[in-house]
């Protein structure tokens, strides 16, 4: 049997309803933040990653989907979103229309990683880019989104970890200052980050290695050696949270694995995912659209894991969305048969969802399966019930049956209590 690649998933009903559902919640508070959504290929140029995300980061050195096209381009399956933005912004002068602009986005994203769980080699993202604002007002209205977005989910034990990564200038002083408080523990560090301590130290702060994580913990904090204007920018971002009531805590280790960052970075863990418990890492990056080539413009954006959120999503936003709604169709005999999918059709027009039985079920296994499928009414449709232009309903939680003409389904759907309410005391 062909079964699929490693490190990708099949995601099935009723589970893809979940996923469609924060989908909506995200477009719609994304949008209400004067959002518009952008959809750029899912393949680029792969000196679009390796310029951007950086040459010396776990993504570009080992992570990367990169072949080769019929004609020997090089193209890379995207890892992430940010770079194709950026990319996007500069090759179509997004700049000529009135700044900033706010662009989000959700789809696949391909990284080659070791199989973990909460790690896919084919995962989805949810993202927000703000692009043109640099003040401490953009990155925190880019966090009150986020926030409100988890907010809407029914979130309450997210936690924002907050950073200030420095200035580009600041960046050699602090590099150095990580050679020298790790040099001396240099042979207990696994072989990549040995090779770090020489091409790009700050890496060792994200190295997954436990081993590497415990002496990184003795590397001074960027905060430390940061500049003025760094540390100027971070706290007006801290103020605004703190006025808005966002929850945050400064964490001096975080560094995040790219390299287009400097000063706002931040990561929001969730507490019920273990090892990869990372659910939205983002930050600032004024740079990159420049280091792309294109004119001085700064944005800052996240992207959230939607495998991850989707894993960890609170049970009540779960159950509303999971509870099947919709009315089970049952034609008894040849002449309903030819009738019912009109019927319905009428009543899906009416604003009813209706499943049709289509595989000629008896009405005892019928009602049999709505049981078990947990369908909200049960339309019976027979010879009687044609001529009299009624069907038959069963309200499945009440447990009580009525006839209801043809015209009135719609109202009487619509007139029906809550499966919770309508369940009958024990
Ligand atoms: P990132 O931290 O590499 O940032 O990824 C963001 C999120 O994507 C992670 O926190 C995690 O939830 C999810 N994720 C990453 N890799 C995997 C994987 N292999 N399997 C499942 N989930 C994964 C970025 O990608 C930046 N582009 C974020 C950003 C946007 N920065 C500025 N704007």
């Amino acid at each position: 049997m062909i079964q699929r690649p490693r490190g990708t998933r099949d995601l099935l009903p009723p589970e893809t309803r979940l996923w469609l559902a924060v989908e909506t919640v995200a477009r719609e508070v994304f949008a209400s933040f004067g959002g518009e959504e952008i959809r750029t290929p899912v393949f680029e140029a792969t000196e679009l990653f390796v310029r951007s995300v950086g040459e010396g980061t776990d993504i570009v050195h080992k992570e990367m989907y990169t072949f080769p096209d019929r004609k020997g381009r090089s193209l890379t399956l995207r890892p992430e979103m940010t770079a194709g933005v950026a990319r996007a912004w500069i090759e179509n002068r997004l700049g000529d229309r009135s700044q900033p602009l706010r662009l989000f986005y959700l789809g696949p994203m391909f990284r080659y990683e070791r199989m973990q769980h909460g790690r896919y080699r084919q995962f989805s993202q949810i993202g927000l880019e703000i692009i043109g604002a640099d003040t401490p007002l953009a990155d925190a209205e880019l966090l009150a989104a986020m926030h409100e977005f988890f907010v809407r989910l029914g979130f309450t034990d997210l936690q924002i970890h907050l950073n200030n990564l420095g200035d580009p200038e600041d960046r050699a002083r602090y590099q150095e200052g990580i050679r020298v408080a790790l040099t001396p523990r240099r042979a207990e560090l696994c072989s990549d980050c040995q090779r770090r301590l020489e091409e790009n130290p700050l890496r060792i702060l994200d190295c997954k290695v436990p081993a590497c994580q415990v002496i990184a913990a003795d590397a001074p904090g960027v905060d430390d050696v940061a500049g003025d204007p760094s540390r100027q920018h971070v706290a007006g971002v801290e103020a605004h949270l703190q006025a808005l009531g966002i929850p945050y805590v400064r964490n001096r280790r975080l560094v995040r694995g790219l390299d287009y960052y400097l000063r706002t970075v931040f990561e929001v863990v969730s507490p019920q995912l273990g090892t990869n418990a990372v659910l939205c890492g983002g930050g600032r990056y004024d740079r990159l659209i420049a280091d792309l080539g294109g004119p001085a413009v700064p944005g800052v954006g996240f992207a959230i894991g939607e495998d991850r959120l989707v894993e960890v999503l609170p049970a009540r936003f779960k159950d509303a969305v999971l509870a099947r709604a919709a009315l089970y169709l049952v034609p008894m005999g040849a002449a309903a048969e030819n009738r019912a999918l009109e019927l319905a059709r009428g009543w899906i027009r009416g604003g009813v969802p209706v499943e049709l039985e289509i595989t000629g079920r008896s009405l005892k296994a019928a009602l049999k399966r709505a049981d078990r499928d947990g369908f909200r009414a049960v339309a019976m449709l027979g010879d009687d019930e044609l001529k009299a232009k009624t069907v038959t309903v069963r309200d499945l939680a009440a447990g009580n049956q009525s006839a209801v003409p043809f015209a009135d389904l719609p109202a009487w759907w619509q007139a029906l209590p809550p499966a919770r309410e309508a369940a009958r005391p024990e």
